[in-house]
């Protein structure tokens, strides 16, 4: 199955199914001369420059490897909320009320909650992104250019050419898949993407894959079904020329692998705590699966991939936390429940989809080794979202970074939480994780006389933070008719 003609033309492919990439640049820009910049890029469209859905499916049609590239690099375009402005597409006076895009968080940009919480630190930004909250070079768009290295350059080269002086070159981003034995994993050494949203009626069925990521295509895709809670597709929430748009949150995420490594040692020696873990078991703890990628929640004592005779796990997703309220196995701190709860709160059975994101991230700068450990690496990340209150937003600022979540005491996410600057609240104070460890025979500790996991035995560690918010923004990412009505307002 897939979504209607209609759609597949009109939708960017990496929204939707996702471009295939070894290399991905993003291509920050801004606008010089507003109009000639809408003819330009309607002249790619015209040109099929811009890779829909459909492209992006005949592409996959060839190619099944999502790390392997075409020959010719998916470019597709998202704009800043300046950027929107900047084409007169954003305010009710130039658009009229009701046809302007709705989220607030679209429209406040990225660093500005971030700032106001004292999260993300100005002195940790990029000269680049300082510049953009200056206001001194304003990033208007992103050109996301997924291919191999070959092609990335020459797709950078094209979208120069193309738009020639419409446009201004902030800066480009550039992520490339790790290599060797490390294909796959992020620098923390995990073995990422394994969890993705199937969007329903568009993706494929797959059982090992499926429930609970079956998730209505409209909580990625404006105005489809799901889109801000709505199960009708049309014109609700978002004007109706955005349908097949789709908000694009992108972040320079500086990952210290040496911090990490160091903090899950110093923790496994330190005898107060007694947690009895190794440090890669530590580490686990933290991601909420093992290295290889199999979940916490079924193999609780060790990493099935160590041992090639032993239960193996064969990668699926079908699966959820069997109790809730136990955190014996895995750390309600750790990464992957903070930011996809999984059964584990109360949300409705109707909007249990509701914060899925589609993560489009890819690693950057190179492997760490005691040679590199001075080098610079972590994540361009990514993620399209019909709406970033209940995406992202909700994501990182309820869920990654309360302590409170998804239960009283539960610490903050590990793996990405932001200490805060000058914090007063306790809780606040120190990024902490609060989690058990392994009985004297290596296995998860009982529950107590009263069916409760034994509170005592729980340890709160802190840990430092262990990524720097280096830069980024959020992007409306439009349909690919979105074009057509810009250049009839000419
Ligand atoms: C440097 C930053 C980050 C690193 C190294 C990282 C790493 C990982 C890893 C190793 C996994 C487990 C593999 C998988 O299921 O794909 C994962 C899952 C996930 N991450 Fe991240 N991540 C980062 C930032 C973020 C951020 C900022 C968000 C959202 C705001 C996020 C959201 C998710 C989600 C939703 C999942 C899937 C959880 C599930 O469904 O079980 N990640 N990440």
């Amino acid at each position: 199955m897939a979504p209607p003609p209609e759609v597949l033309k009109d939708l960017q492919g990496d929204i939707w199914p996702g471009l295939g990439k070894s290399h991905e640049t993003f291509f920050l820009f801004s606008i010089t001369k507003p109009d000639d910049f809408k003819r330009r890029v309607k002249t790619m469209v015209d040109e099929n420059k811009i890779t829909t859905a459909e492209d992006a499916l005949r592409k996959r049609a060839q190619n099944r490897d999502p790390h392997q590239a075409g020959p010719e690099a998916g470019i597709n375009v998202g704009f800043s909320p300046k950027g929107m402005q900047t084409l007169k597409w954003f305010s009710r006076e130039d658009l009229g009320r009701g046809n302007t895009l709705t989220n607030r968080q679209f429209c406040d940009g990225a660093a500005t909650l971030a700032l106001d919480q004292g999260r993300d630190i100005v002195e940790d930004y990029e000269p680049w992104m300082a510049a953009h909250i200056k206001g001194t070079k304003t990033i208007h768009g992103v050109f996301i250019i997924c291919g191999d290295k070959d092609s990335c350059e020459k797709g950078e080269a094209l979208v120069s050419k193309m738009l020639g002086d419409s446009i201004e070159h902030i800066y480009s981003l550039k992520g490339s898949v790790r290599t060797g034995e490390a294909k796959g994993y992020e620098h923390f050494g995990f073995r990422d993407t394994i969890s993705q949203p199937r969007l329903d009626g568009w993706d494929k069925e797959d059982p090992a894959l499926s429930l609970p990521y079956k998730c209505r295509p409209g909580v990625i895709v404006m105005n489809h079904p799901g889109t801000n809670g709505f199960n009708e597709d049309v014109g609700q929430w978002e004007p109706e020329w955005a349908k097949n748009g789709s908000y694009f949150v992108l972040r320079k995420m500086e990952q210290d692998v040496g911090k990490f490594r160091d903090h899950a040692k110093k923790l496994a020696e330190d005898k107060s705590l007694g947690l009895n873990l190794k440090p890669h078991q530590l580490e686990a703890r933290f991601v909420g699966r093992w290295h290889s990628g199999a979940p916490l929640e079924y193999f609780p004592k060790e990493d099935p991939a160590r041992d090639k005779n032993g239960p193996q796990w064969d990668f699926g997703n079908n699966w959820e936390y069997k109790e809730p309220i136990d955190e014996l196995r895995c750390p309600y701190g750790s990464h992957i429940r903070k930011s996809n709860p999984r059964n584990n709160f109360g949300q409705s059975a109707h909007n249990k989809d509701k914060s899925l994101i589609m993560r489009r991230g890819i690693p950057y700068g190179s492997d760490y080794s005691e040679a590199t450990k001075d080098e610079k690496r972590g994540l361009l990340f990514g993620c399209y979202q019909s709406n970033v209150m209940n995406g992202y937003a909700c994501i990182m600022d309820r869920w990654i970074n309360n302590d409170s979540f998804p239960m009283r005491g539960s610490g903050q996410d590990v793996l990405v939480a932001q200490p805060i600057k000058g914090a007063v609240s306790e809780s606040d104070k120190t990024l902490h994780a609060n989690l058990y460890g392994l009985d004297e025979d290596g296995n998860p500790h009982a529950l107590d006389s009263n069916n409760e996991p034994p509170a005592h035995k729980k340890k709160r560690c802190d840990f430092p933070g262990f990524i720097k918010i280096r830069g980024g923004e959020f992007f409306f990412n439009p349909p690919v008719s979105f074009f057509g009505r810009m250049v009839e307002k000419l």
